[in-house]
């Protein structure tokens, strides 16, 4: 086990102690407890309210200068650091540690990827299945699952039938989205691939109720995490499915290019690796012509070199996280959300997709306006107010918009004015 000490140690023989880059300026105090401290270590545009925060991440400083230290190091001789084989799965496993306290799991339940898109496809290429088995998902996932579940069907067979959850997003219920779910199920059924968060609609599906119905099966419940992860504040154990997958680069702040899959200890042995590991255990068993012995977790970790600088910040961007606090920052996210859905509620104008219950939604607040094209909206809010919105990638289009940690009730406010005035 490493402590931070060791490590310390360990980067100071490489020189990279102390390190900070004159770019990146000096160190501001940071007070966790308040939120404009916690918006003051990132360097966001100060003229816009950013409301898309959540596709790819700002990093806060401590993540910038984690990235810029490994950098340096890399820079300076890759060779002779990353021979220092111990050195670098020390690294790993410190990202897997900080990720383990973040989670409340256990380090060897988590591989390290590049994504969310990355953590699926290796998840749903990797699960073993028979002839008959069947695959279930539903109509309100992203791409990244659906093109995952296609791909796999291509290559081995593999059945899989999509199902709808709910009709109509704003006036869904518990009762609606678990009902579907166990007439989705059949006796085949071995894999149930759903997204926590719904991106195309803001609907936050209730997972825990979701297991609960399963309990009694044989059926594995994966589960897109992304527009969940660093917004509630749950912890994959409380969420009671078998695999969550998730980026780090969205909700959480965390490195661009980072992502995890958790898996339950016992579930790990349902799914094998597609890409080889580089972790340092599976190279002795290779050159004596043995398979590695691992944690099926480190083993689903890819392989090849990677950009290090990213995958080794991820640990200062989870103890960001945690020193801020998963119930915090939910809470904080959920009012602000709240704050949103409350006041476009009045604006005649507006349809709203995501329900206004916080048991079925999160971050994400999607609408319509009338006679407006979303695509319209999004550019009329930024060219005459500054605000940055999206529109969702789905077949079904809305304006979208992501209050996060980072924004303030004043922006909150500032974007139900815009909408009203339009
Ligand atoms: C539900 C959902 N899953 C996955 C992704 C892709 O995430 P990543 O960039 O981490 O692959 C997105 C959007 O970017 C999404 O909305």
């Amino acid at each position: 086990m490493v402590t931070r000490r060791t490590f310390l140690r360990g980067s100071a023989a490489l020189g990279m102690a102390g390190f900070a880059p004159a770019a990146l300026g000096a160190p501001l105090p940071f007070d966790p407890r308040s939120w404009s401290s916690v918006r003051a270590q990132f360097s966001l545009d100060p003229r816009a309210a950013n409301f898309a925060t959540f596709l790819l991440a700002p990093h806060p400083r401590s993540v910038r200068v984690a990235i810029a230290r490994y950098a340096r190091a890399l820079d300076r001789d890759a060779k002779r650091y990353l021979d220092r084989q111990e050195e670098r799965n020390r690294a790993d496993q410190r990202v897997r540690n900080a990720a383990a306290r973040y989670l409340a799991a256990n380090a060897d339940e988590i591989a390290l990827t590049d994504s969310t898109t990355m953590g699926l496809g290796l998840l749903y290429g990797g699960l073993r299945l028979d002839e008959d088995d069947e695959v279930v998902t539903t109509a309100h996932d992203f791409y990244s699952t659906h093109e995952s579940l296609r791909v796999r069907a291509v290559r081995t067979g593999a059945n899989v039938r999509r199902v709808r959850l709910y009709q109509n997003a704003r006036a869904t219920s518990v009762d609606e989205i678990v009902s579907a779910v166990r007439r989705a199920v059949t006796p085949k059924t071995r894999v149930v691939a759903l997204t926590w968060v719904h991106s195309s609609t803001g609907v936050k599906l209730p997972i825990r109720a979701i297991a609960d119905a399963l309990r009694s099966t044989q059926v594995l419940l994966c589960v897109d995490g992304v527009h969940g992860f660093g917004v509630e504040a749950a912890t994959p154990r409380q969420l009671g499915c078998d695999f969550l997958v998730s980026g780090c680069h969205k909700w959480l702040f965390g490195p661009r290019g980072t992502g995890i899959i958790w898996g339950r200890a016992e579930a790990w042995s349902a799914v094998t690796p597609t890409i080889p590991t580089f972790d340092g255990r599976a190279f002795q068993p290779w050159m004596e012509g043995r398979a590695p012995d691992l944690p099926r977790a480190a083993a689903m970790t890819p392989g090849g070199f990677h950009s290090f600088e990213h995958r080794w910040a991820l640990a200062e961007a989870f103890n960001f996280r945690q020193r801020i606090g998963r119930d915090h920052a939910a809470t904080r996210t959920h009012q602000l959300a709240q704050r949103l859905k409350a006041g476009l509620a009045e604006i005649k104008r507006v349809r709203l997709v995501t329900p206004q219950s916080p048991g079925l939604s999160a971050g994400i607040v999607c609408f319509e306006v009338d006679d407006r094209e979303p695509f319209d909206v999004v550019e009329r809010l930024y060219a005459r107010h500054r605000i940055v919105a999206s529109v969702t990638p789905y077949a079904n289009r809305y304006v979208r918009l992501g209050p996060s940690i980072l924004n303030t009730p004043a922006e909150v406010d500032r974007v139900v004015r815009a909408v009203a005035s339009m």
